[in-house]
This record gives structure tokens, C-alpha cells and sequence, in this order.
């Protein structure tokens, strides 16, 4: 039966669950490799459970699938909502849909059996790789489309993240998947030494900038002020904010290549350029919480908005200590340690799975037929909200003091000049906090599941409201 209704809810349903189901998959693989740094028999002997296999499916299913369902559904409810208009075709949407689905499928299947191209966060071997672009290019038509044929004059803040997201990363995943195939399983990149080390981390880089920040800052201009029920705190810095974030996010990626064979300007470029950096993310962090002013009372009941805020400090946080980070006499203590896992799962479960949760919890009622927010238990999105927070400050405190112990044992010399810690010295010292962390995953992991029944419940509610309905009219 056609779809008369004013908005397609059905794509934004569709990926609101799968952001959940994916959430739990991708966090259980992560919780599983946690334990196989604590534990190592926990790979069983079986090959394709080993870390090495698990780790890329681990990043793949919580960036693409999890941040990527959560992405589109978002985006894909915004522009209907912020434009007044249906989204351009149905057809797409679903093709969007189930195409990107297939994606995370064939990630699933490939990944475990060994089969990469082995650039970091691009794993997936050529066939996927047409196979995302074909998707992506449904997306960005979908989406752009949708804002061409708006009827309101003004594209409102959220769009224009989104449209820097979809676009961006579009060139992004183009550029540095080039390759040339010598099966259906292999391809070699068509860069080679340094310049594949620049082009990797220009696109990794800005993997994080524009996948795990823009889109995420467009959740943050919709839904902070819809469920402080307040108008963003500053649209001007808004606009201030997209450009300079734009402008500048794409300049520091050989940050992640200190100390290397690229060219030592470049260093020094990715650096200053990432020092500049904070100011554009505190400027759309300091938005986001000052649209609270005048409703701060609102913290203390409600808990879809303290998922907003607090993942709000995290993104305020992550965003501070990576600009220090890529100073390079900081990165010489900082690279290869947990410090660097610390400060991605700042950003990662702090920022990017907190405000995804936050959001969810406000739209996931709404697509069931509710009020905003109304969820089938306040109690319980309160109660994932303290295990969310636990769970993420367990994992990173514990990497942090993991990281900087690493960094110092490695350096630390007698005075002959000898070594004073053998490397295995730091990985014994590392043990306790590879426990906290695999404990905060676990915490984390089981608000996931909270998450899950609560959203289960709710789409009962609403059945049964759907049933009674037609039993009595
Ligand atoms: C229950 C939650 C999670 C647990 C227990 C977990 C655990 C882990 C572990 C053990 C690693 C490997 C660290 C190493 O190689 O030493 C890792 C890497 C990674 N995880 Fe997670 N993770 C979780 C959630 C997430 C989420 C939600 C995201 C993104 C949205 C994420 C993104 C990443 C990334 C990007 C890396 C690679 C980091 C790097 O190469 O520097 N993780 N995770
Ligand atoms: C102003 C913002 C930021 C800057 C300047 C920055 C800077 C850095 C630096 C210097 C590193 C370490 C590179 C190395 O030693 O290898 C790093 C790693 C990383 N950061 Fe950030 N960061 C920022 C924000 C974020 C946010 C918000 C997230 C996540 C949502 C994030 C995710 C990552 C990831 C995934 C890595 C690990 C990459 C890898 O080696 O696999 N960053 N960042």
C-alpha cells in the first residue's frame, strides 16, 4: 500500500533500530577484544576470532554501523522536519536502506575471514568498496534532493553539517580507495610509501572530522534545542562554527604521522593547523551547552538531556586533549600507548554513541506514534544514562593512566644509557587497567541492552495502542 502519510517514517524507523542492533553487535566485539587483551585465550584458537580479524571488524561496526544508522536515521528525519517536505523518493530510501545494510553484512562476513586491504578504517576490499559508493551517491541524492525541493526558505544549521558530511565523505572514501585488483578478494593501493601514509590519514583524519564529528554536530543543532525546548543559544555562531570546522578539519591529518618520513613541514602544518582546531570545537561545543540557559533546571529530571549535555562535555574534552596530542614533543610520549585508545573512546562512546543514544531516545517515540522523549520507562533511559557515563569514564581513566605509564617506562633510561623496562615490563604493568577497561565495555555494553528493552517496550505500547484503537472505533 502507498505511503500518503506527510513524512517517510519508515527509512528513519528502519535505521533507528539497526543503530541499536548494530550498537550492541559492534560494543560486544569490543567488549570480546578488551577481554583478549586481558584474557588471550578468549580467541578460542580459531582464526578468525583472533584480535587481529576482530579489532577491524570491531571499528567497522561501530563507526559504520552503529554511527552510520544513527547518521542516517537522524539525518534523513531532520531534513523532512527542518524542510517540510518528504524525502524526494521512497524507492531511494530504501534502496539507501537495505544497500548500506549489505554493506555492514559483507563487513561482517569478509573481515573475520581475513580479507582487507589493510588501510585503517577502510578495510573493505574493492567490490565493497563500489558496492558503498553506489549507496553513498543514493544517500547524498536523497538527502540533497530533499533540501532542493524544501518548502521553507531558510536550510536550517543541521542541513548544512549533514550536507558537509555526506559530501565530504563521499571524496573522502573515493580518493582513498583507489586501487588496482588482482582478485575478487585483493587489490593493492595505487599509492605507495609516504604519500599512501598521507593520503590514508588525510582520509582518516577526516574520517573523524567529518563521519565522527560533523554529521554528529548536526544531531546536536537539532535535537539540543527540541528537548531543552529552547532556540539554539548563538545562530550566528552556528555559521561561524560550520565554516571554520570545514576550513580547518582538512589540514590535519599528518598529525597522525609525527616523527615519520613525511616531509617534516607537513608535521608541522598538521600540528598548528590541529592547535587552531579547538577553537572551532569549543565554539560549537560552548553553542550546544548554552542553549540550555534558562532551562539548566531541566538536568535534573530529565535524562534524554543529560545524554545530550554530557556527551557534549566529552566532545568538549576529546576535542581539547587531541589538539594536544598532535603537539609533537606531547605525541612523542602519547603515540603507540592506550592514551590513544583513551582519547578515541572519549570521543567515541563519550561523544559519538552518547549523543546518538540521547537522540534516539528523543525520535524513537515520535516514529512509534508518541510524545517526543516518551519512551516506554524514564527510569530506565536514567538508569543507561549512569551506566553510559560509568562505563566511558572507567574505559578511559584506565587508558589514560595505561598510556602515559607506557609512554614514561618506554623512555625511561639508567644512566649508562641502558633501558631501564624490557617492553614485556609495560605490558605486565599494563594488566590492571586493561581490567578496568574490559569492565567500563561491559557497563557500557549492558546499557545497550537496557536500551534495547526499553525500545521494545515502547513499540508494544504503541501496538496495543494501534489494536485498541481499531477494536473500539
Ligand atoms: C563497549 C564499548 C567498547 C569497547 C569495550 C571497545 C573496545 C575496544 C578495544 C579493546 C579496541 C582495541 C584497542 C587496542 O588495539 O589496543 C578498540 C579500538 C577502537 N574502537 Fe572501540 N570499544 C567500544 C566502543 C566503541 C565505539 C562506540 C566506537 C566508535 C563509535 C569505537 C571505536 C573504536 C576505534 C576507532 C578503535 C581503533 C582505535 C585506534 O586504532 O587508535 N569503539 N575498541
Ligand atoms: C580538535 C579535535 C581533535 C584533534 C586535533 C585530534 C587529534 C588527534 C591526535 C593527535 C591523535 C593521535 C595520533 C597518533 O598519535 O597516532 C588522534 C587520534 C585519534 N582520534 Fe582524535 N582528535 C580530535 C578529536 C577527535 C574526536 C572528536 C574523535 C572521535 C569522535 C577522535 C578520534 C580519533 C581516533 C579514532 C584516533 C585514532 C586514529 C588511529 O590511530 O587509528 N578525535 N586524534
Amino acid at each position: 500500500m502507498k505511503d500518503h502519510s506527510l513524512y517517510n517514517y519508515k527509512v528513519v524507523k528502519q535505521f533507528s533500530i539497526m543503530t541499536v542492533v548494530w550498537g550492541i553487535v559492534g560494543m560486544l566485539v569490543g567488549v570480546l577484544i578488551a577481554g583478549q587483551l586481558v584474557w588471550p585465550e578468549l580467541n578460542f584458537g580459531v582464526p578468525w576470532l583472533q584480535f587481529g580479524r576482530l579489532r577491524p571488524l570491531h571499528t567497522n561496526a561501530v563507526i559504520f554501523a552503529f554511527g552510520g544508522s544513527a547518521l542516517m536515521a537522524t539525518s534523513l528525519y531532520i531534513v523532512q522536519r527542518t524542510c517540510q517536505v518528504r524525502l524526494i523518493s521512497d524507492r531511494l530510501a530504501s534502496f539507501v536502506f537495505w544497500g548500506w545494510q549489505l554493506v555492514i553484512l559483507l563487513a561482517a562476513i569478509t573481515l573475520p575471514f581475513g580479507i582487507t586491504s589493510g588501510k585503517e578504517y577502510a578495510e573493505l576490499e574493492w567490490p565493497i568498496d563500489i558496492l558503498i559508493t553506489l549507496v553513498w551517491v543514493g544517500y547524498a541524492v536523497l538527502f540533497i534532493g530533499t533540501i532542493v525541493k524544501r518548502n521553507t526558505k531558510h536550510i536550517y544549521v543541521a542541513n548544512w553539517f549533514f550536507s558537509a558530511f555526506i559530501v565530504a565523505v563521499a571524496i573522502l572514501h573515493i580518493f582513498n580507495s583507489l586501487a588496482i585488483p588482482v582478485s575478487l578478494y585483493k587489490s593493492y593501493s595505487i599509492y605507495s610509501g609516504a604519500i599512501d601514509a598521507m593520503v590514508q590519514w588525510w582520509y582518516g583524519h577526516n574520517a573523524v572530522g567529518f563521519f565522527l564529528t560533523a554529521g554528529f554536530l548536526g544531531m546536536m543543532y537539532y535535537f539540543v534545542p527540541k528537548q531543552a525546548d529552547r532556540p539554539i543559544y548563538s545562530y550566528r555562531l552556528s555559521v561561524v562554527h560550520f565554516w571554520a570546522l570545514v576550513a580547518v578539519y582538512v589540514w590535519a591529518g599528518p598529525h597522525h604521522l609525527h616523527y615519520t618520513s613525511l616531509p617534516d613541514w607537513a608535521q608541522s602544518l598538521g600540528m598548528v593547523m590541529s592547535l587552531i582546531l579547538l577553537a572551532p570545537s569549543w565554539g560549537g561545543m560552548i553553542n550546544g551547552v548554552m542553549t540550555l540557559s534558562g532551562a539548566w533546571d531541566k538536568l535534573r529530571t530529565d535524562p534524554i538531556l543529560k545524554f545530550l549535555v554530557v556527551s557534549l562535555s566529552f566532545y568538549g574534552m576529546s576535542t581539547f586533549e587531541g589538539p594536544m596530542m598532535s603537539i609533537k614533543s606531547v605525541n612523542a610520549l602519547s603515540h603507540y600507548t592506550d592514551w590513544t585508545i583513551g582519547h578515541v573512546h572519549s570521543g567515541a562512546l563519550g561523544w559519538v554513541a552518547m549523543i546518538s543514544i540521547g537522540s534516539l531516545y528523543h525520535l524513537m517515540p515520535i516514529l512509534y506514534g508518541r510524545k517526543q522523549g516518551e519512551m516506554y520507562s524514564e527510569r530506565l533511559i536514567d538508569l543507561h544514562f549512569w551506566l553510559s557515563t560509568i562505563g566511558t569514564v572507567l574505559y578511559i581513566a584506565s587508558m589514560w593512566v595505561n598510556g602515559l605509564m607506557q609512554g614514561l617506562m618506554w623512555r625511561a633510561v639508567n644512566s649508562d644509557g641502558t633501558l631501564t623496562y624490557s617492553f614485556i615490563d609495560s605490558v605486565e604493568a599494563s594488566f590492571p587497567g586493561y581490567v578496568v577497561r574490559f569492565i567500563g565495555g561491559a557497563i557500557f555494553l549492558s546499557g545497550m541492552l537496557v536500551m534495547a528493552y526499553n525500545v521494545w517496550k515502547t513499540a508494544q505500547l504503541s501496538k496495543n495502542k494501534v489494536e485498541a484503537k481499531e477494536v473500539y472505533s
